[in-house]
């Protein structure tokens, strides 16, 4: 077992999953409140768009919606706007919140008609729960159960019609009953570089930041098409005018993120460790989960739902039935070539990175 790496202050930046008491205000400010205003995820747009509006047609509650994807990239943005399109009360409660059927009774007997409910990390809820949810979706109905031992009996109660929307990080770790009854699935995607570029414009104009285009640029190029890590920098920048007394320029992006250790490419601290052991330590893998976790000092499921999908995605890291693999693309990188050693191109000695 290896010691768990020390954090360091470039994690909190680029951690999508990480939310303080001020970062939750100044996300409250910059949430787009309308499908129209929010940025990107064309497709999931359109398919929300549809389902929101023939319900409303309808006139009747909007199908259950599962939102699915890594931290950061609009899901609790989402279940927002899909009560305030439908001009509805919204309920929030969050997965490991719920660690017994009671507390979901609780939430679920004091909905009002046409409620939505928002629960978060929905994969992190009691099972007892879950399957006491399974009905409410189903039917609007529950069954208390009232009394202890052979005496107790269950007494079916009425639910008003609500509209569930759940977000996880990892609809894989969802039991199939549950997946089933949600009537639609986004799964929402990492952002292209031109999208982010209009998330961070809105966000500067919102706070009042003047910042021109190549430096809206380059901050979306290493925010790991992620619009909570973008706009997390953005601030950052701002921070870094505002003390160095300069324009939020190019060169002050390059300076804030140097300091919060964001590479050219986005990769923090961690992705970069990642790598590290991946490539040096296991010759490239394939490495499982649980050791790669291990190795690095983190919890497998961070690595899995935070580090992994940006690392996929950028074409660094696959997945395969015996582990995680290093591409050619990661070696090429982090200057290494597979049979250990510098590539003639040089590139940075890993224990530099
Ligand atoms: N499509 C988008 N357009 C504009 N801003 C966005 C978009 N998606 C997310 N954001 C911003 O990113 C931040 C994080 O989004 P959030 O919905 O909390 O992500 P998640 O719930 O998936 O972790 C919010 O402050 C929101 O303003
Ligand atoms: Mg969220």
């Amino acid at each position: 077992m290896t010691e768990p790496a020390a954090p360091t202050a470039g994690d909190e930046v680029t951690n999508p999953s990480l939310e303080s008491e001020g970062e939750l205000a100044f996300e409250g400010a910059l949430r787009p409140r309308s499908l129209t205003e929010f940025v990107g995820q064309q497709k999931v747009r359109g398919q929300l768009q549809l389902l929101l509006t023939a319900a409303t047609m309808q006139n009747r509650t909007p199908d259950h919606i599962l939102l699915a994807g890594p931290p950061g990239l609009g899901k609790t943005t989402l279940a927002m706007i899909i009560a305030y399109e439908g001009d509805r009360p919204l309920r929030m409660a969050s997965g490991p919140a719920i660690q017994h059927a009671g507390d979901l009774a609780a939430v679920l007997s004091s909905l009002v008609p046409g409620e939505v409910l928002f629960i978060d990390e929905i994969h992190r809820m009691a099972r007892s729960a879950e399957e006491m949810l399974y009905l409410a979706m189903e039917d609007f109905r529950i069954d208390i159960m009232v009394g202890k031992g052979a005496g107790a009996t269950s007494v079916p109660l009425d639910l008003a019609p609500f509209t569930l929307v759940g977000a996880t990080t990892r609809s894989g770790m969802l039991p199939n009953p549950l997946r089933d009854r949600f009537g639609f699935t986004a799964n929402l995607e990492f952002y292209a570089e031109n999208e982010l570029e209009l998330v961070l414009k809105r966000a500067a104009a919102l706070i009042g930041l003047p910042i021109g285009q190549r430096a809206l640029a380059e901050i979306a190029g290493r925010c790991r098409g992620t619009p909570r890590i973008a706009n997390r920098l953005l601030r950052r920048v701002r921070d870094y005018a505002l003390v160095h007394g300069g324009d939020a320029d190019l060169t002050a992006v390059h300076a804030a993120l140097e300091l919060y250790d964001v590479d050219e490419i986005g990769l923090d601290r961690l992705d970069r460790e990642v790598m590290r052991i991946v490539l040096t330590r296991f010759g490239g893998g394939p490495v499982g989960l649980n050791t790669l976790a291990v190795s690095v000092g983190e919890e497998s499921e961070t690595i899995e739902a935070v580090v992994e999908p940006f690392l996929v995605r950028i074409g660094f890291l696959t997945r395969t039935p015996r582990g995680r693999v290093a591409t050619p693309a990661a070696w090429r990188h982090f200057g290494l070539s597979s049979s250990g050693g510098l590539t003639s191109q040089g590139g940075l000695p890993l224990d530099d990175l």
